[in-house]
């Protein structure tokens, strides 16, 4: 079953997005990810990272995560990647620091073409460089939001993009990308997979840091097919899509390849 399809309803756009939840949405449970987590960060993969000075928030971020699983964390482990392991969630520690909102710890193991050791102790501003229009668009609307938020309001938002990989740990596009040739038309209902991230932001209490959760849902083009208006919603969306988002999202790389699964839909 598809969870969410943030494709369903225009503006085909960037856009901020955020509806508040309440406190039993927040995290949506799933698969147990601390083993594959687990295997990531001791394999060396650069998927935790933290700022000195972190760690207070860290534990209120753990204290949290547990109170919502009703799991302890591992106390010997960095409390951000304890808190990780008993959630699919990737989690983001945002602080303010000199004025500025930045990613203090992070634990990323379903990053999509970043990492933690890329975005560690980015401001906003810098995280948000590579997406058009952010900085004009959209940047002093979630500095004021980071500021004003209310720790008993929580908010989601909800992004979506089209992939040759369903795996969840991609740190680098190269290697997604250069299979996408050797994708037969035919095949493409089962080839490519719908990614959508599932975010949410809440601010902690004693702190005052923002957590920012990144979840991933994916599933294969095929699976629109169980249900003809998400299907046609899908189409729209696809076909929609302004430019920008487009060329940000690498979309054009599929283009015959969706185009051949929704003729044959
Ligand atoms: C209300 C808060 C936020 C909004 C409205 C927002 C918005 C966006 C948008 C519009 C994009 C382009 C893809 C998409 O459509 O989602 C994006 C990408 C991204 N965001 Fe955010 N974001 C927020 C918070 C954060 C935070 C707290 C982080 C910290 C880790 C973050 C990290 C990123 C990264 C790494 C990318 C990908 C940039 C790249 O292509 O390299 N965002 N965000």
């Amino acid at each position: 079953m598809i969870r969410h399809s943030p494709w369903d309803t225009p503006p085909y756009d960037f856009a901020i997005g955020l509806r508040p939840i309440g406190e039993d949405e927040w995290l949506e449970g799933g698969d147990a990810e601390a083993a594959r987590k687990l295997a990531l960060y001791d394999g060396g993969e650069p998927v935790f990272g933290e700022l000195e000075g972190s760690r207070e928030a860290q534990e209120e971020v753990r204290v949290l995560v547990e109170k919502a699983t009703g799991q302890a964390a591992d106390p010997t482990l960095p409390p951000l990647f304890a808190a990780s392991l008993l959630c699919a969630d990737d989690l983001c520690l945002m602080e303010k620091v000199d004025g500025e909102w930045r990613l203090t710890a992070v634990s990323l193991c379903s990053g999509t073409f970043f990492t933690a050791a890329d975005s560690l102790g980015l401001s906003l501003k810098d995280l948000h460089g590579p997406v058009p229009g952010f900085e004009e668009r959209f940047l002093t609307v979630v500095e004021r939001m980071f500021n004003a938020v209310r720790p008993d309001v929580i908010m989601q938002r909800r992004n979506w993009t089209v992939l040759n990989s369903d795996e969840l740990y991609l740190p680098r596009s190269g290697p997604v990308r250069e299979r996408i040739a050797a994708i037969d038309p035919k095949d493409a209902g089962d080839a490519l997979f719908v990614r959508v991230e599932r975010q949410t932001i809440r601010k902690l209490p004693e702190t005052g840091a923002v957590l920012f959760t990144i979840r991933i849902w994916r599933h294969p083009l095929s699976a629109l097919r169980d249900d003809p208006h998400r299907l046609s919603a899908f189409a729209a969306a696809w076909r929609g899509v302004t430019p920008d988002f487009q060329a940000y999202k690498g979309l054009a790389r599929y283009g015959s390849l969706v185009e051949a699964f929704l003729a044959c839909s």
